[in-house]
This record gives structure tokens, C-alpha cells and sequence, in this order.
């Protein structure tokens, strides 16, 4: 019998597949299956069955179970994922064999790392953290929990991203810049100072969103 763990995916979404595929071809794994409350058990996403919903995820298992949550919302994502650690639960990391992730950078519990991303040295992602297909996270950045930085997105050596925010589709961030917790930096923007919390940002220079948009 292999020693290999099984990896439970919540969220079987376009996310979920990416997080299977790359789970997939890291080897790493006995066997892969999917739980979301949205697909009918027994039904297929991609080549891997889903067997019930976020309540089945969740139950006690063997040991040989690793669990990751894969759904895209950050905030939903960090609450089940913190729900799954408080109760003591094995938690998978999944970096695509592609992927280059130096050793003097730390992957938190539950992160995901894409194929053709880079995780420089020194580099810290968060519990929950997404570093998607071709981004790149440089030299000493610092990743909060549940951060998404989407596929083409680089950020500059040394900044730090605060827990949820999400940096969007080839987005730019200049080295040291701090941005703050639950920020949305729109795809394509180019951050070159400090945001505080909550913000939206679109264009380069980066600029909020006007108030009257967020409604
Ligand atoms: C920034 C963002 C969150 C705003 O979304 P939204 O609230 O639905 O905003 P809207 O589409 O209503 O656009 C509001 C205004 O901002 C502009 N805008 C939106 N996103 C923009 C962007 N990325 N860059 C420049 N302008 C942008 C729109 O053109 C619109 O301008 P207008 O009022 O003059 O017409 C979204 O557009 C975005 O960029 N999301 C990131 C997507 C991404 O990276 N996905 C990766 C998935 S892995």
C-alpha cells in the first residue's frame, strides 16, 4: 500500500481544478478528490470524483488525508481554511513541479503555488496564500493570510501584502511598497505607494476606485 497522503480539494470550481491538476503532477499524492456543495456527489470535475459537500470535507478522517481549500474568494477561503486548522486537521500545500520556489522562502499552511510562478529567497506567503500561473513574488516579500496574487502579477522585493487582499492579473507592485488588508488592486495596475486597508485600485499609478463605483 503507498505511504502517499490523499488530497481532499474543497471547492470545485475553475480554481479547484487548477489546485488538482497541479497537486497532480506534483506526484505527491495517492489520490485526489474533490468536495463542493454546489456539484452532485458521485459527479466528475475534471478526471477526479467529487464525493459530497462542505459538511463531508470537514468530518473527522485517517490520518493519511490532507486537506487544502480551494475556493477564490480570499475571505471565505481564509474562514474555512482557519476552521480546518483550528480543528487540528492536515493541511496540504500544493506548489506545481514547475513552479520555482527558493528554500530560504516559507509556504504557509494551505497555499497554492502555480505553475511558472516564482517565490524568491526570503519570500513569506501566509496561511491560505495563492501565487497563481506566472506571477512573481520577489525577494523578501511578506504575505499575509488568503492573499491572491493572479496569474502575470509581480511584485517588487520586499513588499507586503496584508491578509485577503488580491493583486489582479498582471498587476504591478514596486519593491517596499506595504499594501494593506482586504485591498483589491484592479488587473493590469501599477502600484508604486502605500495603501491602506480596503481599498480598490485600477490604472498606473495605481488610483482608488471612486466611492460612487463601489456601490
Ligand atoms: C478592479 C476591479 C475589481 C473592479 O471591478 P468592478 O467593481 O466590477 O468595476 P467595474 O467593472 O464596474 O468598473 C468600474 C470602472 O473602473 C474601470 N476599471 C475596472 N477595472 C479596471 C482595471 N483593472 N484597470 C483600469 N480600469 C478599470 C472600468 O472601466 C470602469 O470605468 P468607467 O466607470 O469609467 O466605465 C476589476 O475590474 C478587476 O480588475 N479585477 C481583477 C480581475 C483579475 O485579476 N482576475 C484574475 C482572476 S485569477
Amino acid at each position: 500500500m503507498s505511504d502517499r497522503p490523499v488530497l481532499w480539494i474543497l471547492g470545485g470550481g475553475g480554481h479547484g481544478l487548477v489546485v488538482a491538476d497541479a497537486a497532480r503532477a506534483s506526484a505527491r499524492f495517492e489520490a485526489i478528490v474533490f468536495f463542493d456543495d454546489a456539484a452532485e456527489r458521485g459527479s466528475q470535475r475534471g478526471a477526479w470524483p467529487v464525493l459530497g459537500g462542505s459538511g463531508d470535507f470537514a468530518r473527522e478522517v485517517p490520518p493519511h488525508v490532507e486537506r487544502i481549500v480551494a475556493i477564490g474568494d480570499n475571505a471565505r477561503r481564509d474562514q474555512l481554511l482557519q476552521a480546518c486548522l483550528e480543528r487540528g486537521a492536515r493541511v496540504a500545500t500544493v506548489v506545481h513541479p514547475a513552479a520555482s520556489v527558493s528554500p530560504g522562502a516559507r509556504l504557509g499552511r494551505g497555499s497554492f503555488v502555480a505553475a511558472g510562478a516564482v517565490v524568491a529567497i526570503g519570500a513569506e506567503v501566509g496561511a491560505g496564500g495563492i501565487i497563481n500561473h506566472g506571477a512573481s513574488v520577489d525577494h523578501e516579500c511578506v504575505l499575509g493570510r488568503a492573499v491572491h496574487v493572479s496569474p502575470g502579477a509581480r511584485l517588487g522585493g520586499g513588499v507586503r501584502v496584508g491578509d485577503r487582499s488580491w493583486v489582479g492579473i498582471a498587476a504591478a507592485v514596486r519593491h517596499a511598497v506595504t499594501i494593506g488588508a482586504d485591498v483589491v488592486v484592479g488587473a493590469g495596475a501599477v502600484v508604486v505607494a502605500d495603501v491602506s486597508d480596503n481599498m480598490r485600485l485600477v490604472g498606473n499609478p495605481a488610483r482608488p476606485l471612486p466611492p460612487q463605483r463601489h456601490a
